[in-house]
């Protein structure tokens, strides 16, 4: 099986490429700047079906042809699309039913993009049918070098609750019950009259008077992230029986608040990994989101290298407030991408449109054209990846893993839990900031993986835990865990566990809590260690652990917080609190001693090391991005590839700069 697009030169270095929307006239322009730019991948095609197949069955593939050729003899691959990710007008007019419904029953207009029912028969055989057609045609052609399948599943419409959805999720509940009496048991559909005695009777979750039930509702966030992903298969399929040597892939968006998709089951069905993210102008920490986003998407590959398929070179258009990228600011975040395992970093998109939704969005190519800020810096990157292709095909090493799970997150981000307060992708990124701030890689790892070689495993709010005995494994082999609140406390079928909280971890980490306390809107307790914890509390008995601090305030004073138990011949943490800033990283810092793993230390540098081989030799390069306002020396004896200099025992990474450095030794 092919793992990577073929035949790219080194890092892939480019963008999404639209030229339908430009007369032919542009395009000689286009590939002429691309050049210049140093690109070497585009994606074609993405939102091409109504002018691919300008009605049923009857294809356009002229222009297209023409495009490819034109890129072939420029020497750039091409990512082709399937094209499937907007159906057409003659389409959704011939069949209303193909669009999706939401669960007021409100049926989605077309005239914009992703308009269509995951589990409408007619969208699936026509686009299943055009990704053939597709393949056919341009199985031989020599700039085809991967597909790229649909665009971004489940960005627009991630649920669909249309009588077809009705039928499909029946056969799913199905295939994953059984009988409905193991459904109505799973569902404990015996609370508010719920019990189901056919299965015609059981519906998406549509609009209901009051709270649905949590079952169905897990059930249906499960349902929805397979049944998009059944239907990228089945143009997967099609297009491996065609061009069987050409890698399929999609675009994730593994990004905050972008929640539908469970990605560890996605990222079984492709064959590289792609993912899209973009930046939140406002946040001040946006790189540290950033590096969130890669590591977990460097998870996803299970480590190897993956491909950011789309980023911005400056602002987007779908912000409150669409604010440009600082100069630096594209060069920065391509390389933080790269120090974290992607083998290369495209944008959306090349040129900048005229007309459509998106013509105030960034690109490689702005409005004003390629005598700008944007393009200098485009074209400056794409000339720096040139000198760093080694890096190509090197991995990244990490000591400590966090334990990540869309599942949980759906779970948690139902109603009707004890806070409101409470955002499983916040509580993850909380943790993994702390991490960030003491300088340390972190892999991000799914639920019930394999964690040796892992010194420190944090497991934020891993909350449906049927079976506890791969953490315990690793305490008692000799490492450490840190677990935090709402861990363990229900099955897979979102059943809790009795006896006390945390129940899948109780006996773990010697704890037994008899009751949550969530406190008030924006009430703070403190903890006799001088931190203090927002949103949650519960009540704590240490029944083994040792505690390591208690409240002085709020409803608990003097019950336990946090604490520590030794198991084997590791150790088991527990935060039952809601830890702010200083406090979390304090402990995440103790933590850390503790397992024997040092940081870098710096928090507005980043600091990340890959590992491979050059001529046949390990190497290490050490990637260093500075996000601050100062120059900053690290200490690294080797060559610093963007300069071409030596650095004899320390390099200075500038304000606002990068470098890339192969390591002699690691210091
Ligand atoms: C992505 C999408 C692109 C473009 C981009 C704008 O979500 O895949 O087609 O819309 O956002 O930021």
């Amino acid at each position: 099986m092919t793992t990577w697009p073929t035949g790219v030169p080194g890092l892939a270095w480019g963008a999404d490429y639209n030229p339908e929307q430009w007369p032919e006239a542009v395009w000689a322009d286009d590939v002429e700047l691309m050049r210049r730019a140093g690109v070497n991948l585009v994606s074609v095609g993405i939102f091409s079906w109504a002018l691919l197949e300008v009605e049923d069955g009857r294809h356009e593939f002229g222009w297209l042809d023409r495009v490819l050729d034109l890129l072939h003899d420029a020497g750039i691959r091409v990512d082709l699309a399937t094209a499937t990710a907007a159906p057409p007008p003659w389409l959704t007019s011939a069949h209303p039913e193909v669009l999706p419904e939401t669960a007021d029953g409100v049926r989605l207009s077309p005239g914009s993009r992703q308009s269509y029912c995951p589990s409408s028969p007619v969208y699936r055989t026509r686009a299943v049918a055009l990704a053939r057609a597709l393949a056919e045609r341009y199985r031989d052609h020599p700039a085809l070098s991967a597909w790229h399948v649909g665009n971004e599943y489940g960005c627009h419409v991630s649920r669909c609750y249309c009588d077809r959805c009705a039928v499909a999720f029946r056969d799913w509940l199905k295939a994953r019950h059984g009988a409905l009496d193991e459904l109505n048991e799973a569902w404990g559909t015996a609370f508010w009259s719920q019990h189901y005695t056919s299965w015609d009777q059981v519906l998406p979750p549509r609009a209901t008077p009051s709270l649905g039930n949590p079952g169905h509702l897990l059930d249906f966030d499960r349902f929805s992230s397979d049944a998009l992903l059944e239907l990228y298969k089945a143009e997967r399929d099609v297009l491996r029986e065609v061009t069987p040597g050409v890698p399929v892939t999609t675009n994730f968006m593994v990004t905050w608040g972008f929640q539908a998709l469970d990605y560890w089951k996605w990222a079984a069905e492709v064959d590289f990994v792609a993912n899209d993210h973009y930046t939140r102008a406002e946040d001040p920490e946006r790189h540290v989101d950033l590096a969130f986003s890669a590591d977990l998407v460097r998870g996803l590959a299970g480590g190897r290298p993956w491909l950011l398929m789309e980023h911005s070179t400056s602002a987007v258009n779908w912000q409150p407030r669409n604010i440009a990228k600082q100069p630096g600011e594209l060069r920065r975040n391509s390389y933080a991408h790269l120090a974290r395992g992607a083998d290369g970093t495209l944008f959306f998109q090349w040129r900048q449109s005229r007309a459509g939704a998106e013509r105030y969005h960034s690109a490689m190519v702005p409005h004003a054209g390629p005598d700008t800020k944007v393009f200098r810096e485009v074209e400056q990157v794409g000339a720096e990846y040139g000198r760093i292709a080694e890096l190509v095909g090197s991995t990244v090493r990490a000591s400590v893993a966090i334990v990540h799970d869309w599942q949980s997150g759906w779970a948690l981000g139902q109603p009707a839990h004890p806070t409101a307060d409470f955002s499983y992708h916040r509580h993850v990124l909380a943790h993994y900031r702390a991490l960030w701030r003491a300088g340390v890689t972190v892999d991000f790892v799914p639920p019930g993986a394999d964690l040796s070689g892992y010194r420190l495993v944090v497991l934020p709010a891993l909350y449906l835990v049927d079976d506890a005995s791969p953490y315990e494994r690793h305490v008692e082999a000799g490492g450490h865990l840190l677990v935090t609140y709402l861990s363990g406390i229900t099955d897979s079928r979102g059943h809790v566990h009795l006896g006390g909280y945390p129940g899948a971890f109780r006996d773990l980490l010697g704890v037994r809590t008899e009751e949550f306390h969530p406190l008030r809107e924006g009430e703070e307790v403190s903890l006799d260690d001088g931190s203090s914890a927002t949103v949650w509390t519960e009540h704590l008995h240490a029944t083994g652990a040792e505690v390591v601090a208690s409240y002085v305030d709020g409803p608990l004073p003097g019950v336990p917080a946090i604490t520590r138990n030794g198991r084997g011949d590791g150790v088991a943490w527990y935060v039952a609190c809601g830890l702010t800033g200083d406090g979390l990283d304090r402990l995440t810092r103790t933590a850390l001693a503790g397992a024997g793993v040092t940081g870098t230390g710096h928090v507005d540098v980043e600091v990340v090391r890959r590992g491979g081989e050059v001529d046949g030799s390990a190497v290490s390069w050490l990637v260093a991005v500075n996000h601050g306002d100062g120059d900053v020396e690290l200490p690294a004896t080797g060559v610093e590839l963007l300069s071409g200099e030596r650095v004899p025992g320390g390099v200075v990474v500038p304000a606002g700069g990068v470098v890339v450095v192969r390591e002699e030794e690691e210091v």
